[in-house]
């Protein structure tokens, strides 16, 4: 595990730099090291629908935000970010950091148009911090309907089986250097897609990571206009703003 080895190399060379340069100050950790640290720190206690504390958040949304591509080892000029000539969507690369059951770290790094589809985080908190470039990000969560005696004015009823009703919470263009983005387990959009402006990477930690045997999957998402569906006005209601149906 690469964070796991830079720890050791991190001590390796404290210790050689006490040796031969005594009395000067300890080196620092390096970025990628400290973010490493304060994951394992912010997500020690935690598990499926547990949000760190405003406090731990917060650290975290700081380290995040002072990390640069070169941090990481990455440039817009590698091949990962590069407009391929051949037909289609062009490729994501998902650069794996680190994983253990309380969190992982990665990179998705986007050439130009490529898209990451709609997809949810269940029972996770993730910061997304976007080392370079520029990004549109569409984000939902899902919407509350209060349930009503009357059976045409509940969701199952309205609602084509399977469709779910979404709010939408982003839906703009981020071009770096921005603040790091979080979601939550129930907001903050927990469902987003990611369609890059330009050549872009994006830093993502996620508190706890996917896990299909814990039930955590990655879902994809289909997402169509609220006006879409003709049933849902049946009961002469106005189309409320922001709302999109989704289906996986
Ligand atoms: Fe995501």
């Amino acid at each position: 595990m690469r964070i796991e080895k830079s720890l050791e190399s991190t001590k390796e060379k404290s210790r050689s730099n006490k040796k031969n340069r005594r009395g000067k100050k300890k080196s620092m950790p390096s970025s990628v090291q400290k973010l490493f640290d304060t994951c394992k720190e912010v997500f020690s206690a935690g598990g499926a629908g547990i949000v760190p504390s405003p406090g731990d958040v917060e650290r975290l949304q700081l380290v995040l935000d002072n990390m640069k591509p070169a941090d990481v080892g990455l440039n817009q000029e590698m091949t990962y970010f590069q407009r391929m000539k051949s037909k289609g969507a062009p490729p994501i690369t998902y650069l794996h950091l680190y994983e253990c059951d309380k969190f992982s770290i990665g990179i998705f790094c986007l050439p130009p148009s490529g898209v990451i589809p709609l997809h949810n985080h269940p029972g996770m908190t993730v910061f997304s911090k976007l080392l370079f470039g520029s990004m549109h990000i569409k984000s939902y969560d899902w919407a509350d309907i209060p349930c009503s005696s009357d059976k045409t004015l509940n969701p199952s009823y309205f609602q084509p089986s399977g469709v779910q009703l979404a709010e939408v919470k982003t839906d703009a263009v981020f071009t770096a250097p921005c603040k790091p983005l979080i979601l939550y387990p129930a907001a903050g959009g927990n469902m987003h897609c990611f369609t890059a402006k330009t050549s872009c990477a994006v830093l993502d930690v996620l508190g706890p990571p996917y896990n299909d045997s814990e039930g955590r999957h990655c879902t994809y998402y289909h997402d169509y206009p609220y006006a879409s569906f003709s049933d849902l006005h049946r009961n002469g209601s106005p189309t409320p703003p922001h709302r999109t149906c989704i289906y996986a």
